[in-house]
């Protein structure tokens, strides 16, 4: 996946981890229970640490505050709270993942997804977990979390830009549904191309499909 910079350098965020993920360390066990929640701009700064960790280029708190200030976003952090051992949805009701409403803050953040909301699809803007947090079914439930806000925004579809060289994204987004639409040569500064991947919302877009 990518993310367009607005500070002028145009990079891009992307791709498998990278340099910087000695940088952070969560605390507490691995085991400990994980919940979603929206994130909020008291955020910035830790979505700022795991971009630094996982992706590079990345983006600044200041990249992340002005975006979390944004209407047309939509961004899901996973935070740790300490004890148990499984991830749980924001809503426990919502066996999609979705991000409820009842915890709005606080906990430690220990990964994040984030999308926007365009004419009528989204874009996953960014997707990471933290390097000690990886492969404990976090991902999944971040990227869960976001196809529903997208399903509940009424968006239609969800693009987003992942690296070929990406295996464990792209096995993450194929098994939630994404496929191959096109590839963008030369997309990332490193000149490594990009594969654009879709996915389309089951009733949603059955929904256009019959208006049309
Ligand atoms: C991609 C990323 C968000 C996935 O998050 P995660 O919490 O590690 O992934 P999950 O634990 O939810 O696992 C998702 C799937 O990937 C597999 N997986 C996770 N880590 C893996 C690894 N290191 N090697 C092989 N498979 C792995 C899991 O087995 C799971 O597949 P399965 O359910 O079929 O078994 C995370 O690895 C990350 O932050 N990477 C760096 C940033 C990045 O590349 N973001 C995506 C940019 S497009």
């Amino acid at each position: 996946m990518a993310v367009e910079v607005t500070d002028g350098a145009g990079s891009r965020e992307d791709g498998p981890q990278t340099g910087g993920a000695d940088r952070v360390r969560t605390t507490g066990d691995a085991s400990a229970p994980v919940r979603l929640r929206p994130a909020v701009r008291a955020d910035a700064a830790a979505l700022a640490e795991i971009s630094r960790a996982t992706s590079t280029p990345s983006w600044n708190a200041r990249m992340f505050g002005a975006e979390l200030d944004r209407d047309d976003r939509r961004y899901v952090v996973a935070v740790v709270h300490g004890g148990g051992g499984e991830v749980r949805g924001g809503d426990a009701d919502r066996a999609d993942g979705a991000v409820g409403g009842a915890d709005r803050g606080g906990g430690e953040v220990v990964g994040y997804g984030g999308l926007a909301l365009l004419a009528g699809d989204g874009h996953v803007l960014g997707l990471a977990v933290a390097p000690d947090r990886q492969a404990h079914g976090i991902g999944r439930q971040l990227l869960l979390a976001l196809l529903a806000a997208a399903g509940d925004a009424s968006m239609a579809g969800v693009t987003l830009e992942v690296r070929p060289s990406n295996g464990v994204a792209r096995h993450l987004y194929r098994s939630c549904g994404f496929e191959e639409a096109g590839r963008r040569p030369h997309y990332y500064p490193d000149g490594e191309d990009a594969l654009l991947l879709w996915w389309h919302h089951p009733t949603v877009a059955a929904t256009d499909r019959e208006r049309a």
